[in-house]
């Protein structure tokens, strides 16, 4: 099939390499000329385990073309994805512009039936708004855009999670889309149907709904998660007070089937492109709607504090003043996997780290380049905190002479270190874990000082 994708972030960029591997003909649009050179040059300009070989393949077979030209974009894809940003306005809705600019750029060049796939998170009531601009445009070339046989919205949003993206994308759990109850919207069925086809070979994972309830189902999903996310964190906070031991607990009550073993891990928040930004438009809706959403209120606010935990425990160890101190830092990215530094927790632990006089020394597999551009960002106002960061490319190198060894990401490097090593090489044994990764007890048999989030201490 004929496929355009606009926007190659994260988003866009997965779904046209995976729908170009099994087969179709995609055309990838963006609009900054930087990202298509590189994208034209064989480069990936994201760290998606896979994607690169995806793309290379693909390439080479003719199947994929990046390019900047919005015409040739509409006139290539009877089927349009619209995978761009969303990113929150300054009150926190997502701002649509560029979902709404992609809608116009399709109606004015639209040459033939175009099925318009809203693939960006976008918030409920998007769709009619996607389809009044398409229609207006089409009006505008003296083409009827309200007779419904020139395009139907889909909103097919997407699930897939950074790290794991291509393999989310080739195995979902499931495909939601929804889909008008018209004449338009059962052409529409048909190609997304094909489409989709490959991915549900083995049983059927599709679900068909109504558009406002598919949009809904995307925020309602991630909502979900970051809820479990803050009720084990803030668990975790009185596991903290009682003596208890919250990795106990969380195996204790994920064996109940209605919970569930998966994200019930506590740690220093969560962090990413999608959580933050969409708890907060959901709650931004709900208001727009005259209503309150008071857990997810909760949920963020639970978030937004979560982030200080680790630098509490440090302050308490170490005292406040953390002047004349080192922190090696292991761990910059908001999770393993991805050079993604988008509202990661390191951001604001590092941060005040610095604020408190200390310096920092840190270390990332993959995300150090991003991290250096962030910080530079971050802390431009304090150029003085900014000189007591650095980076280094060994994970080793962070150690040597460190008041202390503090986690942030849980990269599968960091699990099972040479702890002799570590503990000859840091000024003194301790150790403070934002991700729970070792055993409070060999730790205590190592004579390391080891403090974690909701474990025994
Ligand atoms: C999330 C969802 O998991 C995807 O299903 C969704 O498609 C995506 O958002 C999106 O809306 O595009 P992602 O942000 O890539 O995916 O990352 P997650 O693996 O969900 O992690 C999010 C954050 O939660 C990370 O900071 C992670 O460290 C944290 N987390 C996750 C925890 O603190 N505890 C857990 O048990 C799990």
């Amino acid at each position: 099939m004929k496929i355009t994708i606009i926007g190659t972030g994260y988003v866009g960029l997965v779904t046209g390499a995976c729908l170009a591997e099994i087969g179709n003909d995609v055309f990838c649009l963006d609009v900054d000329p930087r990202k298509i050179e590189i994208l034209n040059s064989g480069g990936v300009p994201i760290h998606e385990p896979g994607l690169q070989e995806i793309i290379a393949r693909t390439r080479a077979h003719g199947r994929i073309t990046f390019s900047t030209d919005v015409k040739a974009s509409v006139e290539h894809g009877d089927v349009q994805f619209i995978a761009v940003g969303t990113p929150p306005d300054e009150d926190g809705s997502a701002d649509l512009q560029y979902v709404l600019e992609a809608a116009r750029n399709i109606g004015r060049y639209s040459n033939g039936f175009k099925v318009v796939v809203d693939k960006s998170t976008v918030p409920v009531g998007t769709a009619e708004r996607v389809r009044a601009v398409i229609a207006e445009e089409l009006d505008a070339r003296g083409l009827d855009g309200s007779a419904g046989h020139r395009f139907s919205i889909v909103s097919n949003p997407e699930f897939l999670k950074e790290g794991a993206a291509v393999d989310d994308f080739m195995r979902p759990d499931r495909i939601v889309i929804g889909i008008d109850d018209d004449e338009a919207g059962l052409i529409a069925r048909e190609k997304m149907k094909r489409l989709y086809g490959p991915f549900n070979r083995n049983h059927e994972r599709t679900l068909y709904m109504d558009v406002r309830s598919a949009e809904f189902t995307k925020y309602a999903a991630n909502a979900m998660l970051a809820t479990r996310i803050s009720f084990m964190n803030e668990m975790s906070n009185l596991a903290d007070r009682v003596g208890a031991d919250i990795e106990q607990v969380r195996r204790g009550i994920g064996s109940d089937p209605r919970i569930g073993y998966h994200f019930l891990y506590a740690g220093v928040g969560y962090g990413g492109s999608c959580f933050p930004k969409d708890v907060q438009a959901l709650v931004r809706t709900a208001g727009e709607n005259g209503h309150q959403l008071r857990i997810l209120e909760a949920v963020e606010a639970v978030n937004y504090d979560q982030k200080e935990v680790l630098v509490d425990k440090i302050a308490t160890r170490l005292g406040e003043d953390l002047t004349g101190r080192t922190f090696a830092v292991w761990g910059l990215a908001f999770k393993p996997n991805t050079d993604d530094m988008r509202e990661a927790p390191s951001r604001r632990l590092i941060a005040s780290l610095l604020a408190r006089g200390a310096h920092v020394r840190a270390y990332d597999p993959v995300a150090i380049g991003e991290a250096r551009r962030v910080f530079a960002l971050d802390l431009a106002g304090t150029p003085d905190a900014l000189a007591r960061l650095s980076f280094v490319a060994k994970q080793d190198e962070t150690l040597v002479g460190a008041d202390a060894l503090v986690i942030v990401t849980e990269w599968k490097e960091f699990k099972s270190p040479d702890f002799a090593h570590l503990k000859s090489v840091l000024k003194a044994p301790l150790i403070f874990d934002g991700r729970n990764l070792y055993e409070p007890q060999a730790m205590a048999e190592l004579g390391i000082d080891y403090y974690a989030i909701g474990r025994p201490h």
